[in-house]
């Protein structure tokens, strides 16, 4: 364990807010602009309808407060008073009022319960000069709407989350500590024969989390669906042959999501297994290269190149053919389709990862529209590294169809492509000198593939 892990969480939160309050105070003063409102947001009801899909919490609330279960509630942060949090905690015999934040919230701000719904500030002084950020779309606001959501101020309070402190470190890593726990029930379900549906039961018992508490809709694939990159049902039926699982899935702790993936080969699935150490051996490595000073597209560059070995390596592509032109040609993106990370935070793919702090877009390069990350990475950025690689028909027939299709083994993919896919996805903190792994350090050796016997 490092010292930030044997920190007293009260005592993190308190420094994480007050740097927070002075980081946002000085942002204020170079915008110009007195006061800023946060909202948290609300739940959307759906169309000609009274259910509404569960709310979050917008990503900038919860950076200040981690309060996931509250709705209809504001945070006034001024340049002279303590921030003001006002809590919508109304009289109602339907639902649960939440209760009033105590501990680091309450000594670093002034908690105000309020009873309606709307704009809490009575009469604004100096309306002028505050801006709101968060959904106010539909709410009336005495705030004219170019102060609303202004974009180069949005862009720049997105920049104030893209370095973590120790105490969304310690969050996150709590968040995988948890999932890991669900992890461990979903391998153990799989095992024992359990269909999408009873991993999916398996999951949620092992980490005590509701399915609407989830950060997002846990991905769990037996077979082909493991191959479908966010598959999103939950079958019933175990399938007549188990081949391998999927499972895609995070826990939120204190408003901070995890986002881990596992992959796991039936035990009559010996090559798939191989392919997925293999994935893992490359995963690893990439994760050891995470540093200060890494550029983030030139890492996914690598990804293609280790993918790139891997199918050279397990057979699936064969004859003289270079790693460079597997990578040219495109076959490894017919592989592996999406980008090797993202920022984690308050949302699981995080603001910030394509624009530079005075929102100026940094696109992904033309060839890997899926990356979600384009910088350099610095000390205190959160991120995913998930390397994956796809049996996916629709990609597959591309090459099957083009000029490189002589250089794979067809008959290999056929007896693969039943085990649908594999992702390996862990969650890092880096340092000044490298990274934390927050996944693998919790991980009490759950490891990839297959169990150990
Ligand atoms: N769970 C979605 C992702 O890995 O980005
Ligand atoms: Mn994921
Ligand atoms: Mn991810």
């Amino acid at each position: 364990m490092t010292s930030w892990q044997n920190q007293d969480l009260q005592q993190l939160q308190i420094t994480h807010l007050e740097q927070l309050l002075t980081r946002t105070r000085t942002l204020l003063a170079e915008q110009g602009w007195n006061r800023l409102v946060i909202y948290s947001g609300h739940a959307h009801p759906h169309f000609a309808d009274d259910q509404s899909a569960p709310h979050p919490g917008y990503g900038h609330f919860l950076h200040w407060t981690g309060l996931t279960g509250l709705s209809d509630s504001w945070l006034e942060i001024t340049q002279d008073h303590p921030p003001r949090l006002f809590c919508y905690a109304p009289e109602d015999y339907w639902h649960a009022t939440p209760t009033l934040p105590e501990g680091a919230l309450a000594q670093i701000m002034r908690i105000e319960p309020i009873k309606a719904r709307g704009w809490p500030l009575e009469q604004v002084a100096e309306v002028g000069s505050t801006v709101v950020v968060g959904d106010i779309e539909s709410l009336s606001i005495p705030v004219e709407k170019s102060h609303c959501n202004p974009r180069s101020f949005v862009s720049a309070l997105n920049a104030l989350r893209i370095h973590k402190t120790a105490y969304e470190a310690r969050c996150t890593l709590e968040a995988s500590r948890l999932a890991l726990m669900g992890h461990r029930a979903a391998r153990d379900a799989f095992y024992q024969g359990g269909s999408e549906f009873d991993i999916h039961l398996a999951w949620q018992k092992g980490t005590q989390q509701s399915e609407s508490d989830a950060p997002y809709h846990s991905i769990i694939g037996l077979n082909e669906h493991a191959g479908v990159l966010h598959y999103q049902h939950y079958q019933n039926q175990t399938p007549q042959t188990l081949n391998s699982l999927l499972i895609d899935a995070g826990v939120r702790y204190r408003g901070y999501c995890s986002d881990i993936t596992r992959t796991w080969a039936a035990l009559d699935q010996p090559r798939f297994a191989a392919l997925i150490n293999g994935l893992d051996q490359l995963q690893q490595k990439l994760t050891q290269e995470v540093k200060p000073g890494v550029d983030f597209v030139e890492l996914h560059d690598k990804t293609h190149q280790g993918v790139a070995l891997l199918l050279q390596a397990s057979g699936l592509i064969k004859g003289q053919i270079t790693t460079e032109a597997i990578v040219e040609t495109g076959m490894t993106r017919a592989f592996f389709p999406h980008g090797l990370g993202h920022f984690l935070g308050t949302q699981v793919h995080d603001v910030g990862g394509l624009e530079t702090a005075s929102g100026q877009p940094v696109p992904p390069p033309q060839a890997h529209p899926a990356l979600r990350l384009t910088h350099t990475l610095e000390a205190g950025m959160l991120l995913t590294i998930e390397p994956g690689l796809y049996f996916i028909d629709s990609l597959l027939a591309s090459l099957r169809n083009g000029p490189m299709s002589q250089h794979l083994d067809w008959s290999l993919i056929e007896a693969l492509a039943p085990c649908g896919g594999i992702r390996i996805e862990d969650n890092l903190w880096v340092t000044a000198d490298g990274a934390e792994n927050l996944t693998r350090a919790s991980d009490h050796g759950l490891g990839v593939g297959q169990p150990e016997v």
